[in-house]
């Protein structure tokens, strides 16, 4: 008889969970997902349930296991995630000890200041890649342990774990016999040295500078690896945990770019410009984050990365806070309805501002609005920002060398044709659209395949990828007046 020919892949996103599960082949044979619940309890403060997480990602896992025939087709399980989502949680139970504090949550902006007042920024970006700012998880870990009673001295005596969602989810589905997290994950949480196999592994000096205690640390593993075995009870079998991949990451693979100098975008809840740079340890200039790309026994890439925070949430905001769209697909034929933006310009600086300007301060403006400024045109102005932000973003990363002459793209908001065209028109570069979406996914099932001995890192980057190229048309005079437009907004905005 055939052993089990599928896998089981696990996508916690930012504002859903889902369970995808993938044929040998990979094509998709079923998908689950539930929504998160995001709380937004002060000015920047982001927060989600540990516990709504588990208990949704299980569900969804159920789902889609029972929708593709039941567990014995499935040969193991995935996981690609949030990233720098933090949470810190009972050794004891594996409850969690407070909200997980998401990625766009700015509490710690003050924390982020005094370290850089204090002269630190070089040695950390020296050390991590990274900057200052409170988008990573250490100053998050630093925030709970210090406003939970007792939690400080629970963390240095043993008793409380760190995890992103990915080791939390490892954890629950162990039933707490492993702690472990990969390098792409680990890469975003301060407190890793930047590093491929042996170079990189958590940094004693980030962790005394951050004042967080190594004790609560997860093992860190390649992104294919023995993760453990989930419990028998939970999914009605025990199966082996193949990989984990921080989710921009797990996209970067998915798209096939595991050569140097091969970039995608993904569209989410913001948007992740990432760059394949090889065995070469990327050292911005330009405020750009250096990231482990990806890492297995047949092949490894450290990568450049550029993070803007919002970018679906825009649609999000208009549908769900405005009112003004009834369903994000309508924002297409709202925006390609109009003959221009009316000089209206949308900076959705909700949760403060990433790549390149790193200003967790600002706040979104609206400009240009006058009497004859309608719905439509702030649905455009939505949408236009998330071209401009991608634009910045190249500008960066041709400032520190790194050309990227098309675009590969996908996540949820690569499935508006208009967007895709002013992407194309404002980048001036190819946008490519791969058929099938899910790349993120698709990445943790390649991650697993590989870690099965399914497919090798060489037969993966060669596999074609079917989809939909869109050509720049604009005329250059047009582009720079919008591009003119956008930079006017965004010097009002961070004024
Ligand atoms: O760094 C945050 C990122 O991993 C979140 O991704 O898909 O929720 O926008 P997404």
């Amino acid at each position: 008889m055939a052993g089990p020919d599928k896998l089981l892949v696990i996508d916690e996103g930012t504002t859903s969970t889902r369970a995808i599960v993938f044929d040998r082949d990979f094509a998709q044979v079923s998908l689950a997902q539930q929504d998160l619940t995001l709380s937004y309890p002060a000015d920047g403060w982001v927060q989600q349930d540990g516990e709504e997480i588990w208990a949704r990602t299980l569900a969804v896992c159920r789902e889609a296991v029972a929708a593709a025939g039941g567990i014995a087709g499935i040969a193991g399980i995935g996981i690609t995630n949030q990233r720098e989502t933090t949470l810190v949680w009972d050794r004891a139970t594996g409850v969690p000890i407070a909200p997980a504090i998401v990625w766009q949550d700015r509490r710690t902006a003050k924390a982020c200041e005094a370290l850089k007042a204090a002269g630190h920024e070089a040695a950390v970006h020296a050390e991590t890649g990274l900057l200052l700012d409170p988008y990573f998880s250490a100053t998050k870990i630093g925030w709970i342990l210090d406003s939970v009673d007792g939690a400080r001295a629970r963390a240095e005596a043993g008793d409380l774990a760190f995890g992103t969602v990915e080791s939390f989810l490892i954890w629950k589905l162990t039933g707490g016999r492993v702690h472990a997290s990969d390098v792409t994950n680990a890469s975003r949480t301060l407190l890793y040295r930047l590093g491929i196999g042996a170079d990189g592994g958590w940094s004693e000096e980030m962790a005394a500078l951050l004042d967080v205690p190594m004790g609560m640390l997860p093992e860190v593993k390649p992104n294919a690896a023995d993760f453990g075995t989930s419990d028998a009870d939970l999914l009605g079998a025990a199966l082996p945990i193949l990989s984990a991949a921080g989710d921009q990451q797990s996209a970067l693979v998915g798209q096939g770019c595991l050569q140097p100098g091969m970039a995608k975008i993904t569209y989410g809840t913001g948007a992740f410009l990432v760059a394949n740079t090889g065995a070469v340890r990327p050292d911005s200039q330009h405020r750009l984050l250096g990231t482990v790309g990806y890492e297995t026994a047949g092949g490894a890439a450290m990568a450049l990365e550029g993070s803007i925070f919002n970018a679906g949430t825009v649609v999000k905001w208009l549908r769900d806070d405005l009112g003004i769209v009834a369903s994000a697909q309508d924002t297409e034929s709202m925006a390609a309805g109009l003959d221009g933006n009316g000089g209206v310009y949308i900076v959705p600086a909700f949760t403060g501002l990433g790549a390149p300007h790193w200003n967790a301060d600002a706040r979104g403006t609206i400009s240009g609005i006058t009497r004859a400024t309608s719905a439509a045109h702030l649905v455009r102005a939505g949408l236009e920002s998330a071209a401009y932000q991608t634009r910045d973003l190249l500008e960066a990363f041709a400032a520190d060398g790194a050309q990227i002459r098309e675009l590969r793209v996908d996540g949820g908001m690569v499935a508006n044709d208009w967007l895709m065209q002013f992407l194309a028109d404002i980048c001036d570069r190819p946008v490519l659209r791969p058929d099938y979406r899910e790349m993120t996914a698709l990445g943790a099932a390649a991650l697993a395949a590989i870690q099965l001995g399914w497919i090798s890192v060489k037969a993966w980057t060669e596999r074609p990828v079917a989809g939909t190229r869109f050509e720049p048309l604009m005329a250059d005079a047009e582009r720079a007046g919008l591009l003119k437009g956008w930079q006017d907004a965004m010097r009002r905005t961070l004024a």
